[in-house]
């Protein structure tokens, strides 16, 4: 028997590694939301290959080299409950791959439903000149934003130095040095006055009890990302109230909230929150425009004490 007809395809490390995910009990939520799609992501990654073109090719066998690779990457995740983007150090957002460590939060926001809508029909593309990533991360908001609409600036903002130190990596790997500019900042402490016609931000908006019963997978992710006092509502507040004075007249603000929606909601009933249904049907982010945040400064201002 010749050594190639040994080795294992595709088609079975695919399987085998499905299978070792799904008897783990993994939790998923950080990419992919099932086994067999982490399981084609992590052969996908190390393999250099499309999953389209993976999945036409499930008879080929692999080399023993890569087979122990991927089963050691499998045992890592299984035992670490590292999220998959970690070990392989790479994410997708918009469609597009970004490289991610341990310094940055995971890319998941449906801020790029909205991306790769263009903004339509919230603010004509045209309208559009320069734009604010608040809380940058990885820099995918802004770097999705700059590709979405060619000629358009972005301000990547991040209190984190680390992470900033990622998002530069991102902006270089898409040669968009000229257009995103990271700022390391506390939100807009460190930002000249000036005015954008967009703001955009997945701030950190997760509570204590939340947190605590964050499976192991997102307590891998920095706390800074995810954490936020008042249940959830202190950076989101603070951002509502400060916005109106970055903006044009006719600009707007979307913010990305997840769960905390409600809470939101209820503790300013009077705001008008429009909020954007993703392509999962999910309401978690809104978008309020120059002239309704500025209308509605009191009650911000009512909040941050
Ligand atoms: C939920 S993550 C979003 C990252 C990225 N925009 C994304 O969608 O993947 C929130 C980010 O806000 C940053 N952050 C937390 N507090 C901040 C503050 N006061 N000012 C600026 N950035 C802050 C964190 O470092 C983190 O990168």
């Amino acid at each position: 028997m010749s050594a190639a007809t040994d080795r294992k395809t595709i088609a079975s490390i695919l399987a085998l590694v499905s299978e070792r995910f799904s008897r783990a009990g993994l939790s998923y939520g950080h990419g992919t939301d099932n086994p067999d799609d982490e399981a084609l992501w992590l052969l996908c990654a190390e393999l250099n290959l499309q999953p389209e073109v993976l999945e036409n090719n499930l008879q080929t066998a692999i080399s023993p080299e890569k087979e122990s690779r991927i089963l050691e990457l499998c045992e890592l995740r299984i035992s670490t409950r590292k999220p998959l983007a970690y070990l392989i150090k790479e994410a997708w957002f918009a469609g597009l791959k970004f490289y991610v460590d341990e310094r940055v939060i995971i890319p998941r926001s449906h801020i790029s439903d909205c991306i790769l809508d263009e903004f339509q029909p919230w603010i004509g593309t045209g309208d559009i000149h320069n734009i604010l990533d608040l809380c940058t991360g990885s820099g995918c908001i802004a770097i999705a934003s700059a590709l979405a609409l060619p000629g358009v600036k972005v301000d990547a903002v991040d209190i984190s130095t680390d992470a900033l130190a990622v998002a530069d990596v991102n902006i270089k790997n898409y040669q968009l040095q000229d257009r995103v500019q990271a700022i390391n900042s506390d939100l807009f402490t460190e930002l000249a006055p000036r005015q954008y016609d967009l703001i955009l931000t997945n701030p950190p908006y997760v509570g204590d009890k939340e947190y605590a019963a964050l499976p192991r997978e997102y307590h891998h992710e920095p706390k800074l990302a995810l954490f936020s006092h008042r249940e959830g509502l202190e950076i989101p507040i603070k951002i509502l109230s400060e916005s109106g004075k970055y903006l044009t007249p006719t600009g707007c603000l979307i913010m990305e909230v997840g769960a905390s929606a409600d809470l939101l909601q209820e503790l300013m009933p009077q705001i008008p929150f429009l909020w954007l249904a993703t392509e999962t049907g999910e309401t978690s982010i809104f978008l309020l425009t120059a002239t309704q945040l500025a209308e509605s400064q009191q009650v911000f201002a009512g909040l941050l004490h």
